[in-house]
């Protein structure tokens, strides 16, 4: 952990979350107790020995080989989620989460499909989720925004059908699915599948997002962009394509990096291997995120620490990170000007750091 005002610094420092999974906040004793409550069969610990008690999945949890490793244990995590009221306390505890950290604002993503494939119908997901997220407005004073994942894993006609749901709901006049983003296998199913889907939500005024760059080289994040994204998540990859690299950069494009996330599944060894410094030195947009900090042993003010500790970073370039959070977050200018506000009164008083 960071030296102590440091870490105050960085506790403090008014923070906005861009990229994590509601689901990926399941931690293994949750997972255990709405298994049990909602009469969920978890997998067999004959064949599955990580399922044998919470202390054993925690600990497979620290051995993640890949994405897709990674994934076979979330997938069955999220199997528990059944009633509205799981899916709002799960985003309730992580908004309580969020706002220890110094979280002001959130944008949280959803994995509808994965749901809706178990037989849980839309409604109530969304419901639950934004429940979570009303709650997390009125008692926290955080601003949240729900973006809904579409998964990878899964056929392109699942995923039409979701969006056919989001169409019939009016969730996107009324706010309620602020934005679209893809999640999950990056390498495998076609890099343009959701080409329809994003062309339509364009022709919406949809914002769309992306995880690309992961595991995936570059080419990944160039589709994302052609296809209408206007934030990458993840990313990491982009340092490898100066060009594109240079074009993000000129166009402000935000990559949402989640450091701990990207040592778990062996993106890299360690987290002074993300380019954090080629971003900031190259101009790049990003924000410092937890993914599924349920997974991967830490939430934001870890990750933010990590940084910290791998780069070293000074006051002011903390500051960009900050203002850069807030300059490409999904709200109006009057919640951006109250966030960049916040952070110029915490600044001011760490000036011993300066
Ligand atoms: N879904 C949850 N976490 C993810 C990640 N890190 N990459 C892709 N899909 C995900
Ligand atoms: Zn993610």
């Amino acid at each position: 952990m960071c030296q102590s005002t440091w870490h105050d610094f960085l506790r403090g420092l008014p923070k906005c979350e861009h990229h994590v999974h509601l689901e990926g906040c399941l931690t293994p004793e949750l997972i255990f107790q709405l298994a049990e409550k909602n009469n969920v069969q978890l997998p067999d610990p004959k064949s599955e020995p990580a399922y044998e008690s919470i202390q054993t999945l925690t600990a497979r949890y620290g051995h993640f080989s890949s994405l897709d490793d990674f994934l076979h244990f979330y997938f069955i995590g999220m199997s528990v989620l059944n009633q509205e009221s799981d899916f709002a306390d799960l985003a309730w505890a992580y908004f309580l989460k969020a706002h220890a950290d110094g979280v002001h604002h959130a944008e949280v993503f959803f994995d509808p499909q994965v749901h809706q494939d178990r037989g849980i119908p839309y409604e109530t997901i969304v419901a639950g989720f934004v429940a979570g997220c009303k709650r997390a407005e009125t008692e926290l004073g955080l601003s949240t925004r729900l973006i809904l994942c579409f998964v990878r894993h899964l056929p392109v006609e699942s995923a039409k059908k979701t969006y056919q749901d989001i169409l019939d709901s009016r969730h996107f006049e009324s706010d309620i699915i602020h934005g679209l983003g893809w999640s999950s296998t990056e390498v495998g199913p076609p890099k343009d599948m959701y080409r329809e889907i994003y062309a339509s939500a364009s022709e919406r005024g949809v914002r769309l997002t992306a995880h690309a760059g992961e595991e995936g080289d570059p080419t990944y994040i160039s589709t994302a962009l052609e296809l209408g994204a206007t934030r990458i998540d993840h990313g990491i990859r982009l340092v490898e394509d100066p060009v594109l690299m240079e074009r993000i950069a000129k166009e402000g494009v935000l990559l949402t990096v989640c450091p701990l996330s990207n040592v778990q599944l062996k993106c890299v060894k360690t987290v002074a291997e993300v380019p954090i410094r080629k971003f900031l030195d190259a101009g790049v947009k990003f924000s410092i995120n937890s993914d599924d900090p349920a997974y991967f042993g830490g939430y934001i003010l870890d990750n933010y620490c990590a940084v910290h500790e791998a780069f070293g970073l000074s006051v002011a370039e903390w500051r960009t990170i900050a203002e850069n959070s807030v300059s490409e977050s999904w709200i109006g200018d009057e919640r951006k000007a109250e966030l960049y506000k916040s952070i110029e009164v915490h600044v001011a008083k760490f000036a011993e750091l300066a």
